[in-house]
């Protein structure tokens, strides 16, 4: 087991930020340690999951910061606060789930139901009567803090009869977005204030996939949950909720729209404006792809054959996580030989990204644990280009450490002539966790002003033991005060 306080900074707190073998090693069963940090220049919808195998599955909740006393939020005070957790459920153990998707070699089994704060919601005859509901007045308005918490499924998410408008993503505050759907990627926030402006009555708040890649497969019911409006009459109990018109499971425009029309609130209290000097430029191209099977796995199942099995990659290189050492402990006490910092930034251009038509030879990854090392303070420019070897797919990037601003986002190759003029230099949304387009491209920038190594990879769960990710050690401050502390003595050893 491990924790993990997901867009939580960890200013110089990096032991506590919990990816296991990043920044320590797994709590085993019986074992305990105590997760120390302070919260500061931050405020919002967050949220805490375990950080290892399929655990965050059911192990996850919200985290919810709320202003300083003296502070107000940039927007009407709601009546009442409601975190809304989008989650996934297997009919079995997900370890097994896991398990199972490793040694097939592909994709898990197709999760049984999605759920709102753990339960299935009436759509379902195991559930009926065990649909989150929350209770309204009319003329009052509420703040949703909408999680989502699901391995490997974005969503829609919309309520009957009800736009939503859009105050906060990742606990960063945003100009006021008026919608009616949601579309939430597996790590992101989205804050939404819902005023009860319809007739007095019941309302389905429901969810379902918004997925990317062709063939996949889901849970054709959404899961639902009910607003209520509180009424002086006696309740009618036997009268069905509205349901709201979701999008089309696949509808990548409706996603793109909402996700590329966020901006970032310059008048928040933790605004901060782009960096417009530039230290290091990374290409960054996403991938799926095949590798070797493994010794300790059985890939009779897997599509390519008994000998190769499905893998991920950045910048072709499949991230494997040491299993000896945590990659934090092995930089603060210099030891050699758990990762080295040779991540490309820059890889040679060898296919065109949105060709799903390529040699086969390309899909093959490298294994390896490669960094990027980053001078205290320095400037990141990321392009995020995600590929069509093997299958086009959006990929929820999620950065621990920092937030990042968006800068634009697209579909096709990244042109920089082009798209550099489409960048929102002004008033970007800052995220932690970003939805790079299926078949796109996307550009984010940071301040590496945090000592410590960050994990930065796919959310979607299955992605991550393939290989999608990568690390940042970001070097020393000048002063104690902007170098990482310590370490804690009750940290986990492996
Ligand atoms: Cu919410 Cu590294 O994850």
């Amino acid at each position: 087991m491990i924790c993990f306080w997901h867009g939580i900074f960890q200013l110089f707190s990096g032991w506590a930020d919990g990816p296991a073998y990043v920044t320590q090693c797994p709590i085993l069963p019986g074992n305990s340690f105590t997760y120390r940090f302070n919260i500061t220049g931050q405020e919002g919808t967050l949220w805490w999951h375990a950080h290892t195998s399929y655990l965050r599955a059911t192990v996850y909740g919200a985290l919810i910061i709320r202003p300083r006393p003296g502070r107000k939020y940039p927007f009407t005070k709601p009546k009442k606060e409601f975190p809304i957790l989008l989650g996934e459920w297997w009919n079995a153990n997900v370890y097994d789930v896991e398990e199972e998707s490793l040694n097939f070699g592909g994709a898990p089994n197709i999760s049984d139901a999605y759920t709102i704060n753990g339960r299935l919601g009436d759509q379902f005859p195991c559930s009926a009567n065990q649909t989150h509901t929350i209770q309204v007045e009319k003329g009052k308005t509420y703040l949703l803090r909408i999680i989502n918490a699901a391995l490997n499924n974005q969503f829609f998410f919309s309520i009957a009869n009800h736009n939503m408008t859009v105050v906060a993503v990742d606990a960063s505050y945003t100009n006021p977005y008026v919608t009616d759907v949601v579309v939430t990627g597996p790590g992101q926030t989205t804050d939404v204030l819902l005023k009860a402006n319809q007739p007095v009555g019941d309302y389905y708040m429901a969810a379902h996939p918004y997925i990317s890649a062709a063939g996949i497969q889901f849970v054709t019911n959404a899961t639902v949950g009910i607003i209520q409006y509180k009424s002086s009459r006696s309740r009618n109990s036997s009268s069905t909720p509205i349901m709201p018109t979701l999008p089309a499971f696949n509808d990548t425009p409706t996603a793109h729209k909402f996700f590329s029309n966020l901006t970032g609130l310059k008048t928040g209290p933790f605004w901060v404006p782009v960096p417009t000097k530039i230290d290091e430029k990374m290409f960054i191209t996403f991938g799926l792809g095949v590798s070797p099977c493994g010794a300790n796995r059985n890939c009779s199942n897997s599509p390519f054959g008994t000998n190769l099995r499905f893998s991920a990659s950045m910048n072709n290189h499949s991230f494997e996580l040491p299993s000896t050492l945590s990659m934090l402990e092995a930089h603060y006490n210099n030891v050699s030989g758990i990762y080295t910092e040779d991540f490309p930034n820059n890889p040679p251009l060898v296919f065109d990204y949105t060709n799903s038509n390529l040699s086969f030879g390309l899909a093959f990854t490298e294994k390896s644990t490669k960094v990027k090392k980053l001078k205290f303070n320095s400037t990141v420019e990321m392009i995020f280009q995600n590929t069509a070897l093997i299958g086009i797919e959006n990929h929820p990037i999620h950065l621990h450490g920092f937030n990042f601003h968006v800068l634009a986002q697209g579909f096709g190759n990244y042109n920089s002539t082009e798209d550099e003029k489409k960048f929102n230099m002004d008033d970007p949304q800052e995220r932690n966790t970003i939805g790079v387009p299926a078949g796109g491209w996307a550009v984010v920038r940071f301040r590496a002003n945090n000592a410590g190594v960050w994990f930065m990879h796919c959310h979607l769960d299955v992605h991550m033991p393939w290989g999608l990710g990568t690390a940042f050690v970001v070097e020393n401050g000048p002063t104690a005060a902007t170098s990482l502390r310590p370490p804690p003595s009750d940290l986990p050893k492996c």
